[in-house]
């Protein structure tokens, strides 16, 4: 009776799913317990752009410290994980690689059920919880990525998006040109000024491509104030988004908008984007910063997603299909 009332308890318990993150240049690792994200441990490596096979060597060998962290954090052992969620992609090979073979031996050493997450995904999902949000339109922007999507029948699907770089990349790039570190400076930089230089503008339709004002800012360097390229860099870059977001909304007439990814942390488009949203009477949100940053709570959060809905086994994936998918499309995971 004692084993009967134990059992029932345990599959009363919420599930507790462990989530690794290693796309690109952050190792992370989240646990969800009771829904809610508990520990979001990390460990980046970033200096003047990713350089991929030291970046994985970094996610490798910080890899059981931050997976102790996470556990002492969230006060649990690695015997009470019910699901361990992977980032499968897209991201960089030799990066992804580490999660991958994280997750393949939790699998057959520990016998832990693995599902692979989209990242894109995963940050869509995280901000949905953060903000509240059950049917937003978003703005995904980060470094390799800027796509303006919504949910339909389970899936994202991408309305816009760039038609060339990703809007971080582009500012990292920038940043590097003009000899800052990366995008956070062109921010600061930003700040400091309103003098505007116009630069190469375009949008087509509901999608932007941004390599034009690049090259462009990158020509004006030594002639013009850093501190007006960086202003007028943020400026053009960040219209161009709210056009095309704009575009979206009045095509899909959403009543809430949310922007996610490492660039959603920037004040000025979150500003704009604020503007924009309560022009056309919606709300605007955005999660905390830790959050739009890479990390493993993100992908703990959709592997609890699937847990909840009941797709955790059919998603379960055996060792041997635990594999990256570098060019992983929003669109192709469904939950
Ligand atoms: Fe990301």
């Amino acid at each position: 009776m004692a084993r009967k009332n134990e059992a029932k308890k345990a599959t009363k318990r919420e599930p507790i799913v462990l989530g690794i993150e290693s796309t690109a240049h952050t190792l992370g690792i989240g646990i969800v317990k009771n829904g809610k994200v508990v520990a979001n441990e990390k460990s980046m490596l970033f200096e003047y752009g990713i350089h991929p096979r030291k970046t994985a060597d970094h996610h490798a060998n910080v890899f059981s410290e931050v997976l102790d962290s996470a556990l002492q954090k969230a006060k649990v052992k690695l015997k009470d994980i019910d699901l361990v969620a992977f980032s499968q992609g897209p991201g960089i090979g030799p990066c992804l690689r580490i999660s991958t073979i994280a997750a393949r031996v939790l699998a057959i050493q520990y016998d832990k059920p693995v599902v692979g997450v989209n990242h894109c995904v995963a940050h869509i999902e995280i901000s949905k919880h953060f903000t509240g949000f059950e049917d937003p339109l978003v703005l995904y922007v980060s470094g390799g990525n800027t796509q303006v999507l919504v949910k339909e029948k389970g899936r994202y699907l991408i309305l816009g998006e760039t038609l060339d770089i990703g809007i971080g990349n582009m500012l990292d790039n920038f940043a590097r040109s003009v000899g800052l570190k990366n995008a956070r400076e062109v921010e600061q930089h930003a700040e400091r000024t309103n003098e505007y230089i116009p630069l190469p503008y375009s949008v087509k339709g509901m999608d932007a491509s941004f390599s034009g004002m690049l090259t462009q800012a990158q020509k004006l360097w030594n002639r013009r104030n850093t501190d007006e390229l960086c202003y007028s860099m943020q400026e053009t870059a960040y219209a161009s988004l709210c056009e095309i977001t704009e575009r979206a909304l009045a095509l899909t007439g959403k009543r809430e908008v949310t922007i996610c990814g490492g660039v959603a942390q920037n004040r000025r488009l979150q500003k704009m984007l604020n503007e924009m949203s309560s022009e056309w009477n919606c709300r605007f949100g955005v999660a905390p910063n830790e959050f739009n940053a890479d990390n493993g709570g993100m992908i703990a959060y959709v592997g609890y997603l699937l847990m909840k809905k009941g797709k955790a086994k059919k998603n379960a994936l055996k060792p041997n299909e635990i594999l990256p998918i570098p060019k992983y499309r929003t669109d192709q995971f469904k939950i």
